[in-house]
């Protein structure tokens, strides 16, 4: 049995998991397992055959489990991480742990089963394409520390503003697919990033509502495309990076923002410099 897993089993997940893993097991991991629940109940509804497990990206002790798990069901064809949590959702300390630590002993461990033929995408954001180039050193520390070290990197260790944490970790994660691309091409599989701009889910609700909502309404206004994305024009995109045709494509980024990057670093959006 083939076997797609997806980790985060919120909007933009489901949108790639429905376009990817026709004929599949589909393994819903999330931290919380309603949603997991809820999100086969509607993938089975839809003809997919789903299992459901509760699983912290921030802890290895739940990857190792998840890896476990997926792999007594077939082969993993397809990893999928749409787990994280936003700046306007947890302390400094807990966005570290789960988008930057997690992610990263995720990438190592699926780097170790994914099937020949594979292909896994993390879901990263436009943030972290809003820090300016970091010394080499520190995109080195970020790419190729052991993952047990990774927290404590001293310039992580200074952070005490949640954005930061947030765009520290996205750009991590970058550069981390970067690192592992060598590994999975090994086993005959890619690995990519998507850095999604303002994408209408629950969690950019949680932002649109939070202490930071006039800045990204403003933000999406004034943005080339004058709108928030969808969790299926992502898909969409990761859909490609998976299929066939994405076959050459591993160890990149690929930014689906509507323009806001661009804007944000020499366009209308400049102004969000200060701020953002
Ligand atoms: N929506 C956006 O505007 C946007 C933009 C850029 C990047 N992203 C990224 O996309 C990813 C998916 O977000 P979404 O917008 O689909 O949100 P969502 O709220 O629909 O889904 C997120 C899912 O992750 C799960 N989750 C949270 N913490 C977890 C943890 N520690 N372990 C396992 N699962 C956990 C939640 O329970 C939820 O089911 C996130 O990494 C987010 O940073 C989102």
């Amino acid at each position: 049995m083939k076997v797609a897993v997806l980790v985060g089993a919120g909007s933009i997940g489901q949108a790639i998991i429905r376009r990817v893993a026709m004929g599949m097991h589909v393994v819903l991991a999330d931290y919380s397992l309603a949603n997991a629940e809820q999100a086969a109940k509607t993938l089975e509804n839809a003809g997919y055959q789903c299992s459901t497990i509760k699983c912290d990206l921030g802890s290895k002790e739940d990857i190792l489990n998840l890896v476990q798990f997926a792999t007594s069901k077939g082969d993993v064809m397809y990893l999928v991480n749409a787990a994280g949590v936003s700046p306007s959702q947890a302390p400094v300390h807990h966005i570290l742990q789960v988008d930057l630590y997690g992610t990263s002993v995720l990438l190592e461990e699926f780097g170790k089963v994914i099937a020949e033929g594979g292909s896994g995408v993390i879901i990263s954001s436009q943030s972290g394409h809003r820090l300016p180039a970091l010394p080499q050193e520190q995109n080195d520390a970020l790419a190729m520390s052991p993952c047990d070290e990774l927290l404590e990197l001293p310039f992580l260790k200074q952070i005490t503003d949640t954005l930061k944490a947030y765009q520290y970790s996205k750009r991590c994660n970058v550069l981390r697919v970067m690192y592992e691309a060598t590994r999975w091409g090994r086993r005959g599989a890619t690995i990519n990033s998507i850095s999604p701009g303002i994408i209408i889910t629950p969690l950019a609700n949680d932002e649109l509502h939070g202490p930071r909502k006039d800045g990204y309404l403003r933000m999406i206004e004034a943005s080339p495309a004058g709108r928030a994305g969808t969790p299926d024009e992502v898909g969409e995109l990761a859909e490609f990076l998976m299929s066939k045709r994405g076959r050459f494509i591993s160890g990149t980024d690929i930014l689906i923002d509507g323009g806001t990057t661009a804007s944000y670093w020499y366009g209308d959006l400049q102004y969000l410099k200060t701020t953002h």
